[in-house]
């Protein structure tokens, strides 16, 4: 098992250019191969989520690969071929509920598959409206969980009010309408993270958003295949967001970083903490803005996270979590239930990981209560969780005395570096 120990740091300083955004290369992988034609795509994280994308695309007969540092794509103009295998989706989430909404539509027989944590994971919420649009899955425990077997056919449109906040849902939907013919109507009780949405359009789709937030995709539409560059991913930047905001003295430069105002609410957040944070330069690449962002160390303060905000950082909560045991007062977070399936049940993980570095938090069903203060150090374990396992590496910053970090070999699922890139904006 691989274990991390790591030292308190003094400061958080120069500037740092994290991995490519996961949302987004996940998308310009899939969008690509369905796409007309071929593209280069530039930036895209190189890390075992978007390996796994890499690879079930090539089994499913996509040209892909790698040329000066970029990769290729050709493109399949939306016919996929029959895997002779089983399509392993490893630990993400966003390859299997994705490749279910594009292999509902393929007239073949296909089964996704994934690790242990993702065949826990629930797949009801993607193939109850999927199976509503007529395709056929078949799996464990009445189709809540994987492997999933498919047999591709043809679909019904549909008019889904989604139960759940989710891009995943969301993006498989929009995949099996685009491989059928009529007009999806999609609501959801808060706006998920949109860059299928602008992939799409920037591929020459045609997406419209009624007043009323209502998504309105017409199926049947070509892609046309377009040279994509990735911003770097702000779930990555948060970690050192977050880490500059607790270490006394830094200064630190994010470069390049994806500022889709569906993903910013860590921004909003950490400000509303009282942290500094200057977003800078602004510009639009492939349909999403990026911005580089400067975090100067100020000194936080308890606050509520709650309600539509919650879409917008869903990732970030653990790290949000650390930076709320750096604060002065209480830190509540509610309404976020989704935390409980994730990559691991992260209500649990992250509280059970405060306490054992000496902080006190409290489990509630839909989120958590922090308690700022001293943060002692010891040993946390990660549940295999990159997230967690990178929340408590920055949570070690700030502390009294070392932390070990235990089971830290998922991190590679996301930012194979961070821990190179953590010791040297920390001069370690
Ligand atoms: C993602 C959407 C979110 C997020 C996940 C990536 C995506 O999940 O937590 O890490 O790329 O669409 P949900 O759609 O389940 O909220």
């Amino acid at each position: 098992m691989s274990v991390w120990t790591v030292e308190p740091a003094s400061a958080i300083t120069g500037r740092l250019r994290v991995p490519g955004d996961k949302s987004i290369s996940h998308r310009a992988l899939i969008f690509s191969a369905l796409a007309h034609g071929q593209s280069n795509l530039h930036g895209l994280l190189e890390a075992r989520d978007v390996q796994a994308t890499a690879a079930c695309l090539k089994k499913l007969g996509v040209g892909l690969h790698k040329v000066a540092g970029s990769w290729r794509v050709t493109g399949r103009d939306g016919a996929l071929s029959e895997p002779d295998n089983v399509l392993d989706c490893g630990n993400s989430g966003t390859t299997m509920r994705l490749l279910m909404g594009v292999l509902a539509s393929q007239p073949f027989f296909s089964v996704l598959t994934g690790d242990v944590h993702l065949r826990n994971r629930p797949m009801g919420r993607v193939t109850k409206p999927l199976g509503a649009m007529g395709a056929h899955f078949r799996s464990r425990d009445k189709g809540r969980l994987a492997p999933v077997a498919i047999t591709g056919c043809k679909l019904r449109v549909l008019d889904y009010d989604s139960p759940i906040a989710s891009a995943q849902v969301k993006s498989a939907l929009m995949l099996a309408t685009l491989g059928t013919s009529g007009t999806l109507r999609y609501r959801e009780p808060f706006r998920s993270r949109d860059h299928t949405e602008r992939m799409l359009r920037w591929l020459g789709v045609f997406v419209s958003e009624e007043e009323d937030g209502q998504l309105v995709l017409n199926g049947g539409q070509r892609l046309i295949a377009r040279d994509i560059n990735v911003p770097a991913d702000i779930s990555s930047a948060a970690f050192f967001m977050v880490a500059a905001s607790i270490v006394p003295g830094s200064d630190l430069i994010l470069e390049g970083v994806g500022v889709n105002p569906t993903r910013t609410g860590v921004i909003d957040v950490l400000r509303s903490m009282g942290a500094s944070i200057d977003v800078l330069g602004e510009s639009e690449v492939s349909g999403e803005p990026v911005a580089d962002i400067r975090v100067k160390y100020v000194g936080l303060k308890g606050t509520r996270i709650d309600g539509s905000i919650i879409p917008r950082l869903v990732d970030e909560l653990p790290v949000l979590a650390v930076a709320a045991a750096y604060a002065e007062g209480q830190t509540v977070i509610a309404d976020a239930k989704e935390l409980r399936v994730k990559e691991s049940d992260r209500i649990k993980a992250t509280v059970l990981g405060l306490q054992a570095i000496g902080v006190n938090a409290d489990e509630r069903e839909d989120g958590m209560v922090i308690n700022g203060g001293i943060v002692r150090g010891g040993k946390v374990s990660s549940e295999g969780d990159h997230r967690i396992a990178m929340a408590f590496a920055v949570a070690a910053l700030g502390a009294k005395t070392s932390c070990k970090i235990l089971d830290t070999e998922n991190v590679a699922t996301s930012y194979p570096n961070f821990r190179k890139d953590l010791q040297y904006v920390a001069g370690q």
